[in-house]
C-alpha cells in the first residue's frame, strides 16, 4: 500500500520503519526538516532499540521517501496515518493546534483528489475530536463528504517508548474505530497479521479506550508506589507485598471488579480503607490516591440519588438492599444509604431483596436493621409484586436472574426502571429503562 505518515516522532517514525520493513511504500511528512534529513540519510529521528539498524535497512529498500509537502503526500498515497503530537496546554486541555492545522492542509489536498482517501488518526485525541472537530474541517476545506469521498477512523497506538518496535510487532490488541467497512479492510490488510485480536468499535469508543488504558496504567503505578510508601513506614518489604498481590489472578490481576456498576460497600472494603488511611496518617505517610477512593464511591451513590430524583416520581420501589447480590449483609450497603437518602427527601419507599426479610434475618444483620435502620426494616416486603404494583420508579440494585425475570413480567409502561447493576439485555421490559451511567 502507498501510505503517508504525518508526524515522525516516536509513533510516526517507528510506524514508518515497520511498515516499510513489511513491504509498503511509505512517505514521511514532518514540519521538522532535521527529522526528514535523518530519515532520508537512513538514520533514526528517535532513540529506540532496533531503530538504527531498521532505518538503515529500509532506507536502502527504496520504499521510503520524505517531504514537508502534506498535499503531495496525500496525492501520492491512498491512506494516511496521522501521528503528530497532542501535548498538554497550560490549562491541562489537549493542545490540538498541530492536528487542526494539518486537517486543514489535508482537506485542501483532498479537494483535487479524484479517488477516496483514508485518514487514520493515531495521535491520542480526546473523545469526539475525530467526528466533531477533524471531520468537519476536512469536509469544509475539501468540499467533499466523509463516508463517500473519504474516510476517517481512529486507531489508538499502544507502543511504549524504549520497546516500540517490539510493541509494534506484539500489541495487546488492534482497535479500529470506524464508521465504514472500507477503512477497516484497509487497516486489516496493514495490521491484521499481528498476533493479537482485531476489534472494530465506534470512533469515540476507540478514542476513549486509549485514555482509559493510559489512565489505568497511571493508576496502577500510583497504587504500587503509595503501597510502597506505607510499607516503608511499617518496615514491610513492598516488593514482596506487590509481588504477592500480583500473584492473585482471580481477584487482583483479572477482570474482577472492573465492570461498571454500583458503588462498593459491605463489611470489608470501606472499613479497611479507612483503617489504612488512619494508619498512614499516624505514620505521616500521604496517600492521596487511596484517600480519593471513598469520596469517589460516595459520588457514585450521589449519582444514583440524582437519577431517582430526576424522574420526578415520588413512589420508589427498591429491588435489593444488601451490599451485593446473593448476600443478606447490610453493613455499609450503599443501597441502604440510597434508601435513607430517598426517605430523607420525602419520597415513599418500599424495599424487596430476596435475601433480606426481617423475619428471616439472624444475628448481626437483624441487629443491624433493628439498631441502625429500623425505619427501613418496616418498608421491606416479602414479595416483589406488591413493591412493583405500588411504585412509580423501580431502582434495581441486585442482579438476580429470577428477580429480574419477575420485574420484566410485572413492570408497567408508566414506570421507570433505574438499573444500578447492569442487568444486561432488557428486551421484554415494558417500563422505561434508565442506566446508572450507561
Ligand atoms: N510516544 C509514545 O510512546 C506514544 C504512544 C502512544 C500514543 N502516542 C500519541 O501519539 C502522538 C505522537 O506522539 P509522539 O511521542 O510520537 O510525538 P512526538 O512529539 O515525538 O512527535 C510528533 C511529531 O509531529 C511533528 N509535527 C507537528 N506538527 C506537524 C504537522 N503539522 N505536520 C507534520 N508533522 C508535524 C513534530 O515535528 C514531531 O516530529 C501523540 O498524540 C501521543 O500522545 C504516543
Amino acid at each position: 500500500m502507498n501510505i503517508s505518515i504525518f508526524g515522525l516522532g516516536y509513533v510516526g517514525a517507528v510506524s514508518l520503519a515497520c511498515l516499510a520493513r513489511e513491504g509498503h511504500r511509505v512517505i514521511g511528512v514532518d514540519v521538522d526538516p532535521a527529522k526528514l534529513q535523518l530519515i532520508a540519510d537512513g538514520k533514526t529521528p528517535v532513540v529506540e532499540e532496533g531503530m538504527v539498524e531498521l532505518m538503515a535497512k529500509v532506507a536502502t529498500s527504496g520504499r521510503v521517501s520524505v517531504t514537508t509537502d502534506a498535499e503531495q503526500a496525500i496525492r501520492d498515497s491512498e491512506l494516511s496515518l496521522i501521528c503528530v503530537g497532542t501535548p498538554s496546554a497550560a490549562n491541562g486541555s489537549q493542545d490540538q493546534s498541530a492536528i487542526l492545522r494539518l486537517a486543514e492542509q489535508m482537506g485542501t489536498a483532498l479537494r483535487a483528489l479524484s479517488r477516496p482517501h483514508t485518514f487514520v488518526f493515531r495521535s491520542t485525541l480526546v473523545p469526539g475530536t475525530v467526528e466533531e472537530v477533524l471531520r468537519p474541517i476536512l469536509e469544509k476545506s475539501s468540499g467533499k463528504k466523509e463516508g463517500r469521498d473519504f474516510f476517517v477512523c481512529f486507531q489508538p497506538e499502544f507502543l511504549r517508548e524504549g520497546s516500540s518496535i517490539r510493541d509494534y510487532d506484539n500489541p495487546p490488541f488492534t482497535i479500529v474505530g470506524a464508521n465504514a467497512e472500507e477503512p477497516v479492510l484497509q487497516l486489516k490488510s496493514l495490521f491484521g497479521h499481528l498476533p493479537c485480536d482485531f476489534h472494530v468499535t465506534s470512533i469515540r469508543a476507540a478514542e476513549m479506550v486509549k485514555y482509559c488504558c493510559n489512565n489505568f496504567h497511571a493508576l496502577k503505578i500510583t497504587f504500587a508506589n503509595e503501597t510502597a510508601r506505607l510499607c516503608e513506614a511499617l518496615g514491610v518489604d513492598p516488593f514482596q507485598v506487590m509481588d504477592l498481590v500480583c500473584r492473585d489472578t482471580q481477584l487482583n490481576i483479572s477482570k474482577a471488579y472492573l465492570k461498571p456498576g454500583f458503588a462498593f460497600g459491605g463489611s470489608c472494603l470501606p472499613k479497611d480503607l479507612r483503617a489504612t488511611l488512619y494508619l498512614a496518617k499516624q505514620r505521616d505517610v500521604e496517600l492521596p490516591m487511596h484517600a480519593g477512593i471513598l469520596p469517589s464511591n460516595r459520588t457514585h451513590i450521589d449519582r444514583a440519588i440524582a437519577k431517582v430524583l430526576e424522574t420526578g416520581k415520588r413512589r420508589v420501589g427498591m429491588i435489593g438492599l444488601a451490599f451485593k447480590t446473593g448476600t443478606d449483609d447490610l453493613r455499609e450497603s450503599p443501597l441502604v444509604l440510597l434508601a435513607e437518602h430517598l426517605i430523607g427527601k420525602g419520597l415513599s419507599l418500599l424495599v424487596y431483596d430476596p435475601e433480606v426479610h426481617l423475619s428471616n434475618l439472624l444475628g448481626a444483620n437483624r441487629k443491624f436493621i433493628e439498631s441502625h435502620v429500623p425505619h427501613i426494616g418496616g418498608l421491606i416486603r416479602r414479595d416483589l409484586e406488591p413493591v412493583i404494583a405500588e411504585s412509580d420508579v423501580l431502582v434495581v440494585g441486585l442482579n438476580d436472574k429470577k428477580t429480574i425475570e419477575l420485574l420484566k413480567r410485572h413492570a408497567r409502561k408508566d414506570q421507570v426502571v433505574i438499573d444500578l447493576v447492569n442487568i444486561g439485555a432488557h428486551g421484554g421490559l415494558h417500563a422505561k429503562y434508565v442506566g446508572l451511567c450507561w
